[in-house]
Parts: C-alpha cells; sequence; structure tokens
C-alpha cells in the first residue's frame, strides 16, 4: 500500500469524487477502483514514455484486483490531442469489447487526461473514467475539474465536454521522472491558485520557492494538496463555467496569444502562462487594483521558479488580432481577471482593446 497523505472530495452531487495524493499510491489504483461501481474491463490510456514507466504499476494493481485490462497507447505530444487518436482510442475500446460498466483510466500529462476524458464522455454516450495524473500540471489542473477536448486543426481545445472523473489518483511520486522544465511549468498554474484565491498560499510559496524548485517531497505534496483543495472550491461553485470558474482563466487571455503566434513550439503551456500572468498583474495594477509590490512579488516567484515574465516581441497588430479571436471573446468584448492585491481577484469586461494593448 502506497501513502495517502491527503484525501479530497471534489462536491457535485451525484457527480462528487475523491481525489486521494500521496506518495507510492500507484498501487493503490485498483483496491480504490474496486470501491466504485465499475463493471470488470478496464482501458489503461497513455502514451509510450508514460507506458514505459507507471503502465504496468497501474495495470498489476487493477489485474490484481480482479480486472481484465486492455492497453491503449497514444502518440505523445499536444500535436496528436486530435480526432485522429480518438478514433485511434475508440477502435482498441470496441476491439476490446468496452462495455457500458467499463472504465477508462488516463494515465499520463494534460494531453492523455484531456482525450481519454473525452473519449470516455462519448464511448457508448458515457462510461466512467479514472484520471491518474503524472505532471504536475496535470495534478493540479487538468485532472480536476471535468474538462475534457481535443484539439481542431483550426483552435485548441475547440471540442470537448465537461464530464467528471470517478476518481484522481496523484502519486506525487511520478514527478520525479517529470523533466524539470515540465514541472516548473506546472509551478506557474499552482502560482495563479495563489494569485486568485488564497494569499496564505501564495505566501507559502513565496516562503518554500527552493524546496519547491527542488522537489521537496512534503512540500510539493502540500502545494499539489492546496491547489486541489482550491480548484475543486471553485468548480464546486461552477461546474459548467457559467461565472466564477473563469477566475481559474487568470493569465490566460495573454498565453493563448503567445502560444498562438508562437506556433505551440517556443513555450510550454505553464510558461506561457506565466508570461500572461505578468501581463494581467500589470493591467491590474494600472486599474488600481493591485499595488506595484503585488507585482513586484508576483514577478519575484515566477522569476524563483525560472519561468518567463516578457512578453515575446511580436507588433501590437499581431497580439490583436489573435487576442480577438480568443474562444472567450463575446460580441467583440472579453471577460478579463484581474488580481485584487494578491489573493482575491475581479473578472470585468473589456471592450477597449487598446486598455489592454496599450504598453506593448
Ligand atoms: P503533456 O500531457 O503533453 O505532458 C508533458 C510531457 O511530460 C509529455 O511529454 C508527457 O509524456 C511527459 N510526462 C508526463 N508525466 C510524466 C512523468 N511522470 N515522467 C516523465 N514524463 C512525463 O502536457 P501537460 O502539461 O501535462 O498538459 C497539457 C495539456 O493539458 C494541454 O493539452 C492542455 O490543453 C491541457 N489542460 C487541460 C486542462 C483541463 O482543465 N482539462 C487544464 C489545463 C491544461
Ligand atoms: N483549467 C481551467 C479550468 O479547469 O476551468
Amino acid at each position: 500500500m502506497g501513502i495517502h497523505v491527503a484525501e479530497l472530495t471534489v462536491n457535485l452531487g451525484p457527480r462528487s469524487y475523491k481525489i486521494f495524493l500521496g506518495n507510492g499510491n500507484l498501487a493503490d489504483l485498483g483496491g480504490l477502483c474496486k470501491s466504485l461501481d465499475f463493471g470488470k474491463s478496464a482501458a489503461v490510456i497513455t502514451n509510450p514514455k508514460i507506458s514505459g514507466l507507471y503502465a504496468a504499476a497501474a495495470e498489476s494493481s487493477l489485474s490484481s484486483c480482479g480486472f481484465n485490462v486492455t492497453r491503449v497507447e497514444i502518440p505523445d505530444g499536444e500535436s496528436y490531442k486530435n480526432s485522429e487518436t480518438l478514433n485511434h482510442i475508440y477502435g482498441a475500446l470496441i476491439d476490446a469489447g468496452l462495455d457500458r460498466k467499463s472504465f477508462i483510466v488516463a494515465l499520463g500529462g494534460g494531453v492523455v487526461g484531456d482525450i481519454s476524458g473525452f473519449a470516455a464522455s462519448t464511448y457508448l454516450r458515457g462510461i466512467p473514467f479514472v484520471q491518474v495524473p503524472t505532471s504536475l500540471l496535470a495534478q493540479v489542473d487538468s485532472s480536476v475539474g471535468g474538462k475534457t477536448g481535443i484539439n481542431h486543426h483550426l483552435g485548441k481545445n475547440l471540442i470537448g465536454t465537461f464530464y467528471q472523473p470517478r476518481l484522481v489518483l496523484i502519486d506525487a511520486d511520478t514527478l520525479l521522472t517529470l523533466p524539470q522544465r515540465e514541472y516548473l511549468s506546472g509551478l506557474a498554474e499552482i502560482v495563479k491558485y495563489g494569485i486568485v484565491c488564497d494569499a496564505d498560499f501564495f505566501d507559502f510559496l513565496f516562503d518554500n520557492k527552493e524546496k519547491l524548485v527542488n522537489k521537496d517531497t512534503e512540500t510539493v505534496l502540500a502545494a499539489i494538496s492546496n491547489s486541489c483543495r482550491l480548484k475543486a472550491s471553485v468548480v464546486e461553485n461552477d461546474e459548467m463555467e457559467a461565472g466564477i470558474r473563469a477566475v481559474l482563466n487568470y493569465g490566460h487571455t495573454f498565453a493563448h496569444a503567445v502560444e498562438s503566434l508562437t506556433s505551440y513550439g517556443e513555450f510550454l503551456h505553464g510558461e506561457a502562462v506565466s508570461i500572461g500572468m505578468v501581463r494581467a498583474a500589470l493591467l491590474s495594477e494600472e486599474k488600481g487594483y493591485s499595488t506595484v509590490k503585488d507585482t513586484a512579488r508576483i514577478i519575484n516567484l515566477l522569476r524563483e521558479f525560472n519561468l518567463p515574465t516578457g512578453l515575446p516581441d511580436f507588433p501590437t497588430q499581431a497580439y490583436c488580432e489573435v487576442m480577438m479571436r480568443d474562444k472567450k471573446v463575446r460580441d467583440g468584448g472579453i471577460n478579463f481577471v484581474f488580481n485584487k492585491g494578491i489573493g482575491r481577484c475581479i473578472i470585468e469586461r473589456v471592450n477597449d482593446w487598446s486598455f489592454l494593448l496599450g504598453h506593448l
């Protein structure tokens, strides 16, 4: 048995589920699945890299609890989060004879989690699925909250569903094999939670920055657990993003523009979010919602995590064009998330693009 150091619940009525967090607890996967009302067959969806590292442990835990397991491998990378890979998954599920009680285990980072969740939500009109996130970003963000999806060649995450997992199992030991750049990129989303909803958590991150960079076990667990708790509470209040869930998009308007202008090839998602959060912090300061000191603390912390903070040099017009194509634009305006000091935020509609793009 691994050690569960935290057990959280995402309270969504009949769609509620637990998040188990610990070290070495991948071995508990089978037992935890057995406690749910799943059928006998499971498909573990993963990529070749994660497969070599963790699939055997996940599958042996499932088999030892009586489940028949099929492994489905998909290629590694964001560019494969598409309809072709999805069709490959459907084919594998059909070949393996998975029925409506069977379940999917998404074992990997956010790419595996998003596409597996989408497959689970649509195969046979929906079968249960379990998230076993292995990247820091997936452990603190994408595995919780039920956003699933794939990319379309005309845009990222344009096809998707809200479909909650039945269980999230986070084994923080998997982070030991995660490349450091990917790990630091995940820290950006953790900083986001501190900025938008928890000043004490931001202070904790600041006070423990070296330990976080060095993957100190206890500190990392505390950061993951707090992030999941904060995300769960936002999702519980607004599962389908009718309003308040949009605070989780803090920094993402500029992040998406940066990713798009650099053709998704230069920055990891968390790195782009880091750049976007700095723009959001500067704009919040300009609005009078925060102080120079708040902005400096945000920038300092991101720099401590070796994350980029400066906007790449593209013409203002180029930023304007990509931002106006953002899927959050409505009637020519956008709901923008501003931080109020550190630990609180406000969503405000911005119709004046020159305000957003004024000082680029
Ligand atoms: P990813 O899934 O591509 O993983 C990053 C890389 O790390 C991959 O090469 C992966 O194979 C590797 N990796 C993962 N875990 C590892 C481990 N333990 N050891 C060694 N290598 C490991 O990227 P990501 O950053 O995890 O997720 C990004 C995706 O998540 C994007 O598609 C984004 O749209 C999505 N996302 C979804 C949500 C949501 O709410 N659903 C939120 C944020 C991001
Ligand atoms: N990652 C943003 C959300 O889940 O809403």
